[in-house]
């Protein structure tokens, strides 16, 4: 081919090419680099319409020839990284534009950095993922979203201070996205600033649950209506109201309201609901209770006046012993709190009225740290055994707490591990709330699940975790209730809760708080 005929040649190939006769124009394209193998605008005609094809693998090999003819091109160089991002080889593509000089700016280097990014991330590559991240984020700094995708990653590589910044930020530029406020608490739960954390959380909560006499009086939150409800959450807070209209801490016109709760749940066990039962309340059944159900009324605050959170008496190594010489690990704490601490959380727990979680089936109610479970008494609690126990929940960071409330009757929680390393269970209900003293309390199973299986797996009931307790389960380990009992366990411990059958009476309900150290 002489060079006139190989001009000709080109221009016939892109003719063909564009009037979608491919197989030709790839034929004539091959001719042209038998003929002259350096030809750069047969390479890259022949890489485009490879990449048009859908064949971005055969591509590469000439517009890698092209690019290394025409190093300064940037035509080219987009050909390639274009080529390897269809190969979803997005690091490299990266890689390439970062090299390529003017080519290197832009939206097409964003859209690649968000793609190797997310590459990485979904294989786990933490540290990959966060420098694409990183990168993106400086080319973007308005994004949330990308603040808040970089954030998560350094979260779960373990970086709390970048982290943190980075969680901040997204948060700023968007404070309606609660992600990012859950994930920036964690990032302070790690580094122990359970007090910024609390206060995070209320951004959330406190408009979502305030009522017209919590906060201040006659300050009402922005959320929506609680519609949903069960038996056992009307019976309580029927109970509760009850309660605080009798120590005179009812707001009268609260009070006022009371009657309507009585009879909507009235009304609902006439029409045969069941007590665990969780339903959604029609908006004429809501209307009459909704400024008062399933709100903030009334939080209360007990105060400690400089006493100890922790019982000092305790002998925290023989505690320590107990644990280390128990096959699951777990050691049984008895008077954990000093008098005055677990007379405050003993009223904080039956007076507040933020058991806001009824979802769960059967009888239970909970509070939790996002949603207003947040008193200085339980961060010092979490700190004093972090201290008293330094190996074996000092290096653990309070990842959460709760407080579950129980009915009178219930047919217990079956075996399960939890998603932490190590959990401490406080019971404050009195002794006599159980008129079986071996009774009430937790099983804890001589077994560990496996490291390998996941929150599904151990936190629900199926049949490969039915066959693990069946045949590794044993026989368990019976703590039975008792007021200012604490049982501190591994959280791979295989464990469920007794069957409750407590005396009546509002006082008389079994109260569990609930801290989660760690990860597993
Ligand atoms: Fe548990």
């Amino acid at each position: 081919m002489t060079p006139e005929t190989i001009a000709q040649a080109l221009s016939i190939a892109v003719d063909l090419f564009e009037a979608g006769i491919h197989d030709r124009a790839e034929a004539l394209l091959r001719r042209v680099l038998a003929a002259d193998a350096s030809n750069t605008l047969a390479l890259y005609a022949l890489g485009r319409l490879l990449r048009d094809l859908g064949r971005a693998e055969e591509a590469l090999e000439p517009l890698n020839l092209c690019r290394a003819l025409l190093p300064g091109s940037v035509p080219v160089a987009l050909a390639c990284v274009g080529a390897l991002a269809e190969l979803g080889r997005f690091a490299e593509a990266v890689g390439l534009l970062d090299t390529s000089g003017p080519a290197s700016t832009g939206e097409a280097l964003m859209s690649l950095l968000a793609q190797a990014g997310d590459q990485a991330n979904q294989a786990g590559r933490d540290r990959d993922a966060i420098g694409f991240y990183r990168r993106l984020a400086g080319l973007s700094p308005d994004s949330a979203a990308v603040w808040g995708t970089l954030g998560a990653v350094l979260l779960r590589a373990g970086d709390w201070l970048e982290a943190e910044a980075a969680l901040r930020r997204a948060a700023d530029l968007d404070p309606s996205d609660e992600g990012h406020t859950r994930r920036l608490a964690d990032a302070l739960k790690f580094q122990g600033r359970l007090e910024e954390v609390r206060e995070l959380y209320r951004r959330h909560w406190v408009p979502r649950r305030a009522s017209a006499w919590w906060p201040a009086d006659g300050v009402t939150g922005d959320g929506p209506p609680a519609a949903r409800a069960s038996i056992t959450k009307l019976v309580h807070d029927i109970e509760q109201l009850t309660y605080l209209d009798s120590l005179g801490y009812l707001p009268a016109g609260a009070a006022a309201i009371l009657p309507a709760l009585r009879d909507l749940a009235a009304e609902l066990i006439r029409s045969g609901r069941r007590p665990g039962e969780v339903f959604t309340l029609t908006p004429e059944q809501l209307a009459p209770v909704q400024s008062l159900y399933n709100r903030m009324v009334h939080l209360a605050d007990p105060v400690l006046d400089g006493s100890p959170v922790l019982n000092p008496d305790l002998d925290w190594s023989r505690i320590g012993q107990d644990f280390r010489d128990s096959g699951p690990g777990y050691a049984v704490i008895d008077g954990l709190l000093s008098p005055q601490a677990l007379d405050g959380l003993t009223r904080y727990c039956q007076e507040s009225t933020f058991l806001f979680d009824l979802e769960h089936p059967g009888g239970y109610l909970g509070a939790y740290l996002q949603e207003g479970f947040d008193h200085d008494i339980l961060f010092a609690m979490a700190r004093g055994i972090q201290a008293a126990l330094p190996d074996i929940v000092g290096p653990h960071a309070l990842r959460q707490v709760w407080a579950f409330k129980y009915d009178q009757r219930l047919s217990g929680i079956p075996p399960h591990a939890d998603d932490a390393a190590v959990n401490v269970n406080l019971w404050i209900a009195p002794d006599d709330a159980c008129p079986d003293p071996d009774a009430g309390g937790l099983l804890v199973y001589p077994a560990k699940v496996p490291g390998d299986w996941g929150f599904d797996d151990y936190n629900s009931i199926n049949p490969r975790f039915d066959a693990f307790i069946r045949d590794h389960g044993g026989t368990p380990h019976r703590i039975g209730h008792r007021r200012n009992r604490a049982l501190l366990f591994s959280s791979d411990a295989v464990h469920a809760t007794e069957s409750v059958d407590f005396r009546p009476g509002y006082l008389n309900r079994r109260i569990n708080i609930t801290m989660l150290f760690g990860y597993r």
